[in-house]
Protein backbone atom coordinates (compact mmCIF):
# COMPACT_ATOMS: atom_id res chain seq x y z
CA UNK A 1 0.00 0.00 0.00
CA UNK A 2 1.09 3.50 -0.75
CA UNK A 3 2.95 5.23 1.71
CA UNK A 4 1.73 8.68 3.37
CA UNK A 5 3.83 11.35 4.53
CA UNK A 6 2.46 14.68 5.63
CA UNK A 7 4.93 17.76 5.36
CA UNK A 8 5.10 19.71 8.86
CA UNK A 9 6.20 22.64 6.27
CA UNK A 10 2.05 22.91 6.91
CA UNK A 11 2.03 23.20 10.59
CA UNK A 12 1.84 25.68 13.23
CA UNK A 13 5.02 26.11 14.37
CA UNK A 14 4.52 26.97 17.69
CA UNK A 15 2.69 24.21 18.21
CA UNK A 16 4.15 21.51 16.59
CA UNK A 17 4.00 18.38 18.64
CA UNK A 18 0.14 19.00 18.48
CA UNK A 19 0.75 19.10 14.60
CA UNK A 20 2.50 15.98 14.29
CA UNK A 21 0.04 13.95 16.68
CA UNK A 22 -2.29 15.05 14.56
CA UNK A 23 -0.93 13.20 11.73
CA UNK A 24 0.34 10.25 13.42
CA UNK A 25 -1.90 7.45 11.79
CA UNK A 26 0.34 8.58 8.30
CA UNK A 27 3.16 6.38 7.65
CA UNK A 28 5.96 9.11 7.95
CA UNK A 29 7.05 12.31 8.71
CA UNK A 30 8.37 14.80 5.78
CA UNK A 31 10.39 17.70 7.38
CA UNK A 32 11.41 20.58 4.63
CA UNK A 33 15.13 21.86 5.41
CA UNK A 34 15.80 25.12 3.45
CA UNK A 35 18.50 27.37 2.91
CA UNK A 36 17.50 30.43 1.42
CA UNK A 37 20.66 29.42 -1.02
CA UNK A 38 19.22 26.08 -2.73
CA UNK A 39 16.01 27.67 -3.07
CA UNK A 40 14.21 31.28 -1.78
CA UNK A 41 12.96 29.96 1.37
CA UNK A 42 13.95 29.54 5.41
CA UNK A 43 12.54 26.86 7.17
CA UNK A 44 14.00 24.67 10.16
CA UNK A 45 17.39 23.23 10.86
CA UNK A 46 19.24 20.54 12.96
CA UNK A 47 17.98 21.55 16.41
CA UNK A 48 14.53 21.64 15.09
CA UNK A 49 14.65 18.07 13.62
CA UNK A 50 16.51 16.92 17.45
CA UNK A 51 13.66 18.19 18.82
CA UNK A 52 11.17 16.26 16.88
CA UNK A 53 12.76 13.21 17.26
CA UNK A 54 13.04 13.62 20.63
CA UNK A 55 9.21 13.81 21.12
CA UNK A 56 7.99 10.89 18.41
CA UNK A 57 9.09 7.39 17.15
CA UNK A 58 7.75 8.60 13.75
CA UNK A 59 10.03 7.58 10.97
CA UNK A 60 11.77 11.28 9.87
CA UNK A 61 12.07 11.43 6.41
CA UNK A 62 13.97 14.77 6.31
CA UNK A 63 14.22 16.65 2.25
CA UNK A 64 17.36 18.68 2.07
CA UNK A 65 16.34 21.92 -0.17
CA UNK A 66 20.44 22.81 0.56
CA UNK A 67 23.47 24.14 -1.20
CA UNK A 68 26.27 21.41 -0.72
CA UNK A 69 24.06 18.86 1.26
CA UNK A 70 27.24 16.59 2.14
CA UNK A 71 28.49 19.41 4.65
CA UNK A 72 25.49 18.59 7.19
CA UNK A 73 24.60 14.48 6.28
CA UNK A 74 26.48 13.60 9.63
CA UNK A 75 24.60 16.09 12.05
CA UNK A 76 21.30 15.65 10.48
CA UNK A 77 21.98 12.09 11.18
CA UNK A 78 22.78 12.22 14.49
CA UNK A 79 19.92 14.69 15.21
CA UNK A 80 17.49 11.96 14.04
CA UNK A 81 16.83 11.73 10.57
CA UNK A 82 16.05 7.96 9.50
CA UNK A 83 16.08 9.31 5.74
CA UNK A 84 18.01 12.03 4.00
CA UNK A 85 17.10 13.33 0.47
CA UNK A 86 20.06 15.62 -1.26
CA UNK A 87 18.68 17.34 -4.50
CA UNK A 88 21.12 16.33 -6.91
CA UNK A 89 21.22 19.85 -8.49
CA UNK A 90 23.01 21.03 -5.01
CA UNK A 91 26.33 20.00 -5.62
CA UNK A 92 28.75 18.03 -8.18
CA UNK A 93 28.17 14.21 -8.49
CA UNK A 94 31.48 13.10 -6.30
CA UNK A 95 30.10 15.53 -3.64
CA UNK A 96 26.30 13.88 -3.94
CA UNK A 97 28.23 10.23 -4.06
CA UNK A 98 30.25 11.58 -0.49
CA UNK A 99 26.80 12.79 0.96
CA UNK A 100 25.05 9.22 0.03
CA UNK A 101 28.05 7.23 1.25
CA UNK A 102 28.24 9.60 4.82
CA UNK A 103 24.46 8.46 5.24
CA UNK A 104 25.32 4.78 4.83
CA UNK A 105 28.15 5.59 7.41
CA UNK A 106 26.09 6.73 9.77
CA UNK A 107 22.78 3.99 9.12
CA UNK A 108 20.52 6.50 7.30
CA UNK A 109 18.39 5.73 4.81
CA UNK A 110 19.68 6.81 1.33
CA UNK A 111 17.74 9.25 -1.26
CA UNK A 112 18.08 11.84 -4.31
CA UNK A 113 15.97 14.02 -5.04
CA UNK A 114 14.66 16.11 -8.88
CA UNK A 115 13.57 19.54 -9.20
CA UNK A 116 11.27 19.90 -12.03
CA UNK A 117 13.89 20.70 -14.49
CA UNK A 118 16.49 17.34 -14.24
CA UNK A 119 15.73 14.47 -16.03
CA UNK A 120 14.74 11.02 -14.81
CA UNK A 121 18.13 9.69 -16.12
CA UNK A 122 20.42 11.79 -13.74
CA UNK A 123 19.54 8.95 -11.09
CA UNK A 124 21.31 6.57 -13.25
CA UNK A 125 24.48 6.83 -11.52
CA UNK A 126 23.31 6.12 -8.10
CA UNK A 127 20.13 3.81 -8.61
CA UNK A 128 21.85 0.59 -7.04
CA UNK A 129 22.86 2.09 -4.13
CA UNK A 130 19.23 4.12 -2.97
CA UNK A 131 16.55 3.58 -0.45
CA UNK A 132 14.51 5.99 -2.29
CA UNK A 133 14.12 8.59 -5.14
CA UNK A 134 11.90 12.08 -4.81
CA UNK A 135 10.32 13.34 -7.40
CA UNK A 136 9.44 17.35 -7.25
CA UNK A 137 6.20 18.16 -8.61
CA UNK A 138 6.51 21.68 -7.91
CA UNK A 139 9.20 23.95 -7.66
CA UNK A 140 11.13 23.48 -3.99
CA UNK A 141 10.11 26.14 -1.56
CA UNK A 142 7.03 26.39 -0.86
CA UNK A 143 3.66 24.53 0.25
CA UNK A 144 0.39 24.90 -1.41
CA UNK A 145 1.88 25.11 -4.92
CA UNK A 146 -0.29 23.39 -8.25
CA UNK A 147 0.77 19.88 -9.07
CA UNK A 148 2.55 20.12 -12.15
CA UNK A 149 1.31 17.43 -14.89
CA UNK A 150 3.97 17.04 -17.08
CA UNK A 151 6.26 15.53 -14.18
CA UNK A 152 3.90 12.32 -14.30
CA UNK A 153 6.27 11.46 -17.34
CA UNK A 154 9.62 11.93 -15.08
CA UNK A 155 7.75 9.53 -12.52
CA UNK A 156 6.82 6.94 -14.91
CA UNK A 157 10.92 7.07 -15.99
CA UNK A 158 12.10 6.76 -12.55
CA UNK A 159 9.75 4.47 -11.99
CA UNK A 160 10.97 2.41 -15.59
CA UNK A 161 14.36 2.95 -14.01
CA UNK A 162 13.83 1.76 -10.61
CA UNK A 163 12.18 -1.56 -12.17
CA UNK A 164 14.87 -2.44 -13.88
CA UNK A 165 17.86 -1.49 -11.89
CA UNK A 166 16.57 -1.59 -7.89
CA UNK A 167 13.11 -2.96 -7.61
CA UNK A 168 12.76 -2.24 -3.47
CA UNK A 169 13.42 1.87 -4.18
CA UNK A 170 10.80 3.73 -2.97
CA UNK A 171 9.75 6.52 -5.48
CA UNK A 172 8.05 9.76 -3.38
CA UNK A 173 6.36 12.48 -5.16
CA UNK A 174 6.44 16.10 -3.54
CA UNK A 175 4.39 19.15 -4.02
CA UNK A 176 0.59 19.47 -4.88
CA UNK A 177 -0.07 15.86 -3.69
CA UNK A 178 -4.30 15.90 -3.36
CA UNK A 179 -6.70 13.05 -3.61
CA UNK A 180 -6.93 13.92 -7.32
CA UNK A 181 -3.57 14.07 -7.89
CA UNK A 182 -2.45 11.16 -5.78
CA UNK A 183 -4.50 8.82 -8.18
CA UNK A 184 -1.98 9.80 -10.83
CA UNK A 185 1.13 9.64 -9.38
CA UNK A 186 -0.07 6.62 -8.23
CA UNK A 187 -0.75 5.08 -11.20
CA UNK A 188 2.09 6.82 -12.43
CA UNK A 189 4.42 4.54 -10.01
CA UNK A 190 4.93 6.41 -6.72
CA UNK A 191 4.96 4.54 -3.86
CA UNK A 192 4.90 7.92 -1.04
CA UNK A 193 3.38 10.54 -0.86
CA UNK A 194 4.16 13.95 0.63
CA UNK A 195 1.29 15.73 1.50
CA UNK A 196 1.23 19.33 3.06
CA UNK A 197 -1.82 21.94 2.66
CA UNK A 198 -3.89 18.75 1.49
CA UNK A 199 -3.45 17.21 5.31
CA UNK A 200 -2.84 19.95 7.61
CA UNK A 201 -5.73 22.17 5.44
CA UNK A 202 -8.43 19.50 6.03
CA UNK A 203 -10.32 19.70 9.12
CA UNK A 204 -9.82 16.01 10.07
CA UNK A 205 -6.05 15.55 8.94
CA UNK A 206 -6.43 11.45 9.54
CA UNK A 207 -9.79 11.39 7.28
CA UNK A 208 -7.63 13.48 4.86
CA UNK A 209 -4.39 10.69 5.29
CA UNK A 210 -6.42 8.16 4.83
CA UNK A 211 -8.29 9.71 1.87
CA UNK A 212 -5.22 10.01 -0.23
CA UNK A 213 -4.14 5.97 1.20
CA UNK A 214 -7.83 5.49 -0.67
C1 LIG B 1 8.02 22.12 -1.21
C2 LIG B 1 8.19 21.04 -0.15
C3 LIG B 1 6.98 20.23 0.03
C4 LIG B 1 5.77 20.99 0.50
C5 LIG B 1 4.57 20.31 -0.09
O1 LIG B 1 9.25 22.64 -1.56
O2 LIG B 1 9.25 20.18 -0.50
O3 LIG B 1 7.25 19.12 0.88
O4 LIG B 1 5.62 21.03 1.89
O5 LIG B 1 3.43 21.08 0.17
P1 LIG B 1 2.06 20.85 -0.60
O6 LIG B 1 1.64 19.43 -0.31
O7 LIG B 1 1.17 21.87 0.01
O8 LIG B 1 2.32 21.07 -2.05
ZN1 LIG C 1 9.46 18.27 0.65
Amino acid sequence: MVKVAPSILSADFCNLERDIERVSAADWLHVDVMDGAFVPNITIGVPVVQSIRNHTDMFLDVHLMIDKPARYIEQFAKAGADLLSVHLEADHPARIADALRTMGDNGVKKAVALRPITAASAVLPYIEQLDMVLVMTVEPGFGGQKFMEQQLDTIRQVRAIIDKYNPACELEVDGGIAPGTAEKVVQAGATVLVAGSAVYGAADPAAAIAALRR
